[in-house]
């Protein structure tokens, strides 16, 4: 059985409140939704992802009246980030309620809460009478989603519905940042860029060096984003000439921001943005690695990107996809 993608809220609603899973489109990336408040329905979640029941779930609403209504509340920093980029892709980190499961927060303290910027999803949410708990739709450890074929493709035959509101607009996950501690602190780079963050509330604590496999923090686990191929990163002109000495062009997929590297063929390199755009760049990123993963390669190489604005986020993917 492969799953039905269409465009009908409604019918997801109605899968939702019967307790199935339904992909949702957002701008960052598709979500395998379930109705968080019903723990039978959550559990399902991790089970298709194959993800460690360690790692806590989003909790997805419409507005701030919703927030409220689940006896959840932002802290004023929070607000004012808010007051900014929500709906959109940013992630807040706060102190939980009673009246979220314990699945759903991984029996920690604190929640993730966003307001996900789809005119879609934000319908969905507006119509349904609970808030949805939803990771990235794609099997855990691999890359996100950014269109409702790569879920299909995927995940297709064990979620209820699809529903398809095209590509990702973002195509990089959200921003967490966690307001747990006196200092706000950012757990992982995503869709809106530190600069944004730190122009409206200042200096914010960053992710710690060198992820760790075992992490101490939800959001941690080094070797995510996978590809089927090994990943290299770093100066990919140096990269291509070195792995040249041992294996063939054709064998070899480059990513890279505008440039193309000499030597590999034109239709084994994803230039992200000819203008260097990162906006552009992030949102082809995972698609391109979907691409070169279903290629018959040996390796991908990818350009370390400009370390500012989302070319943070797009290092951070890479990097973690690099690790073997
Ligand atoms: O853009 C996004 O954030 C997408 C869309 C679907 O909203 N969602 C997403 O979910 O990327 P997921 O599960 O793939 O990544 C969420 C991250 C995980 O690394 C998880 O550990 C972290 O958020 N997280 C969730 N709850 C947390 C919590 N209470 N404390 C710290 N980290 C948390
Ligand atoms: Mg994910």
């Amino acid at each position: 059985m492969s799953a039905q993608i269409g465009k009908d809220i409604g019918l997801a609603a109605e899968k939702l409140r019967a307790g199935e899973l339904v992909a949702i489109p957002t701008e960052t990336v598709y979500g395998l939704a379930a109705n968080a408040l019903n723990e039978m329905a959550v559990v399902k979640i991790y089970q298709v992802k194959n993800r460690p029941q360690f790692n806590p779930l989003i909790l997805h609403v419409a507005n701030m009246e919703q927030l409220r209504k689940l006896g959840l509340e932002l802290p004023e920093a929070a607000r004012e980030l808010a007051a900014r980029f929500s709906p959109g892709p940013l992630t807040y980190v706060i102190p939980t309620s009673p009246k979220i499961p314990d699945i759903v927060t991984a029996g920690t303290q604190a929640v993730a809460v966003r307001i996900p910027n789809h005119p879609m999803t934000l319908e969905l949410l507006q119509q349904l009478e609970f808030p949805l708990a939803a990771p990235s739709a794609n099997p855990s450890g691999y890359v996100s989603p950014t269109s409702a074929l790569h879920v299909a493709g995927q995940l297709g035959d064990q979620v209820g519905y699809i529903l398809d509101g095209g590509d990702c607009k973002v195509g990089l996950e959200s921003t967490i940042i966690s307001f747990l501690e006196e200092k706000p602190r950012l757990l992982r780079y995503g869709g809106i860029p530190l600069e944004s963050i730190e122009a409206v509330i200042g200096p914010v604590e960053l992710p710690q060096e060198g992820y760790s496999d075992n992490p101490v923090a939800p959001g941690m686990l080094a070797r995510h984003y996978a590809t089927r191929h090994p990943l290299q990163l770093g100066k990919a002109s140096e990269l291509v000439e070195t792995a040249l000495k041992t294996i063939a062009a054709s064998r070899i997929v480059t990513i890279t921001l505008e440039t193309e590297i000499p030597g590999i063929p034109a239709t084994h390199q994803f230039v992200l943005s000819p203008e260097g755009n990162l906006e552009e760049a992030a949102r082809r990123l995972f698609g391109a690695l979907r691409l070169a993963d279903e290629m018959e390669i040996d390796l991908i190489i990818a350009d370390m990107f400009p370390e500012k604005g989302l070319g943070r986020a797009i290092n951070d993917r890479l990097r973690r996809a690099s690790i073997r």
